[in-house]
């Protein structure tokens, strides 16, 4: 019994000063196309009758049950550019969803092999975790030429508990570069603490405060290969830029949260009618 972590001293030493840190090949190709295939079928199976729009800058577009629900129920979300003025798709449906979410970690056993897999609890555990919940996932797919960029802001935002506890870990499922939209990172910045909340109300969601302006120059890339994890501090200021290239660029993303001594915040976006299932440690 007990806790084994599997981050080194120096790998936690830079994730405490930076508030990210790349860990390469955490993943093997095998896994890899493992969730790329699970997805490509889920795609070909979707039916685009049911449309929601994804944008981090239109608040308006988030408010509908589709997003609601789809904190646990394996929901696609389409890029803001994937559709002409007469609303139909520009492209395939398969090349004009930003997102399936958010609880594919649950639903989809594939993706949830991944997330409750030895290697993810133990990195949980030596970041300092006792009772984690994986709160969402999504699968980003950062299309060619449409992909939408993703504002600057703190995973904590949108997924709070008191005191906040959320650390995002974000598996490269394909090589993120530049030019495809890979993350960018403001190193350090998760010292300075959360600038705002998204929050749920009768009126639908909202932050409560403004964003700052950040400076481009305070960024950093980070570019990574497939079957690399990144862990991001829930206090991180993080974006990423459209894709301009012709390769996308898919990501797996999986978000914890702390449950022994923090708690979920009633007035985030989401509502659980099933608390997820802890983390414990073997
Ligand atoms: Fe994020």
């Amino acid at each position: 019994m007990g806790i084994v972590g599997n981050l080194s001293p120096e790998q936690l030493q830079s994730f405490n000063s930076q508030g990210f840190l790349v860990i390469e090949s955490f993943s093997s190709p095998e896994e890899l196309h493992a969730m790329m295939n699970r997805m490509d079928q889920l795609l070909n199976q979707f039916d685009c009758s049911t449309i929601s729009v994804f944008s981090t800058k239109n608040q308006k577009e988030l408010t509908d049950d589709h997003f609601y629900e789809s904190a646990e129920r394996v929901s696609f979300f389409f890029e803001e550019k994937a559709f002409n003025d007469d609303g139909n798709l520009r492209q395939s449906k398969q090349l004009s969803i930003n997102k399936v979410g958010h609880a594919l970690h649950e639903i989809e056993p594939v993706f949830k092999t991944f997330s409750r897999s030895e290697k993810i609890s133990s990195l949980l555990f030596s970041l300092g975790y006792k009772r984690p919940v994986l709160i969402q996932s999504m699968y980003i797919f950062k299309q060619p030429g449409i992909g939408g960029e993703v504002v600057p802001h703190q995973d904590n935002s949108f997924l709070y508990t008191e005191p906040s506890s959320c650390t995002g870990l974000w598996l490269a499922l394909e090589d993120a570069t530049i030019t495809n939209g890979c993350l960018w990172a403001i190193p350090g910045s998760h010292k300075n603490g959360l600038v705002r909340r998204f929050i749920r109300d009768e009126n639908g969601v909202h932050f409560d405060n403004p964003s700052p302006s950040y400076g481009h120059k305070d960024f950093m890339s980070i570019e990574v290969k497939a079957g690399s994890l990144v862990v991001l501090h829930g206090d991180l200021i993080h974006q990423s830029f459209e894709n301009q290239s012709s390769k996308s660029r898919h990501a797996f993303s999986i978000h914890a949260v702390e449950t022994d001594g923090c708690e979920w915040a009633q007035d985030n976006w989401i509502r659980r009618k099933v608390d997820p299932e802890p983390i414990y440690s073997s």
